[in-house]
């Protein structure tokens, strides 16, 4: 087999009821264990990511962190973290945004981003698109110029992207 003809999708486990009855969660822990279709997974990632020319990928903790650091060293730009509050030291710019229940925040480093500045949001993830759309409204208060956004896997039937004023670009999308 050629490394085009292997389906990706064989390496994402579905564990049901986790971490909430009702709830089926994609598992790219198998994925990142096998080395070779963590290395074409990358590969291919960086493939979609490459023609937006990002200066520096917003990685958004804590998936976020494993997927957008190694698309950083293979396309050569930087890489930015995006953190649960109270973990990023020095002066921070925070968003909050709403949950089905309750609210989140998401920090940054103040000077992480110069304004106008290209940048990617990776995730491993998107769902409902909340942690996207807060992550792309928070690059946007600290100036950047956010071009695209980076998943492994979608979950199309939530309807995400729609919440998204950025072009998306993921590599494995399932319906349900
Ligand atoms: C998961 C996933 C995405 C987000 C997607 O993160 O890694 O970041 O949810 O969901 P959404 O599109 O509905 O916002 P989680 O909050 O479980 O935390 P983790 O990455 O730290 O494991
Ligand atoms: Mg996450």
């Amino acid at each position: 087999t050629t490394h085009e003809e292997i389906d990706l999708k064989r390496y994402i486990r579905n564990i049901p009821d986790f971490p909430k009855p009702g709830i089926l969660f994609y598992d790219i822990s198998t994925l990142l264990r096998d080395a070779d279709a963590w290395q074409l997974a990358m590969g291919r990632v960086a493939r979609q990511v490459a023609p937006w020319q990002p200066d520096i990928l917003a990685a958004v903790e804590s998936r976020g962190f494993l997927t957008a650091a190694p698309l950083a060293d293979r396309l050569g730009c930087g890489l930015l973290m995006m953190r649960k509050p109270g973990k990023l030291p020095g002066e921070t710019i925070s968003h909050t945004y709403d949950l089905e229940y309750g609210s989140d925040t998401l920090q940054i480093q103040a000077d992480a981003v110069k304004p106008g500045q290209r940048v990617v949001v990776m995730d491993d993830l998107l769902a409902t698109g909340g942690t996207l759309a807060a992550s792309v409204a928070l690059l946007r208060k600290a100036g950047a110029n956010v071009v695209g956004a980076s998943l492994l896997v979608e979950l199309t039937g939530l309807g995400g992207r729609n919440k998204l004023d950025v072009p998306v670009k993921s590599l494995l999308s399932y319906e349900d």
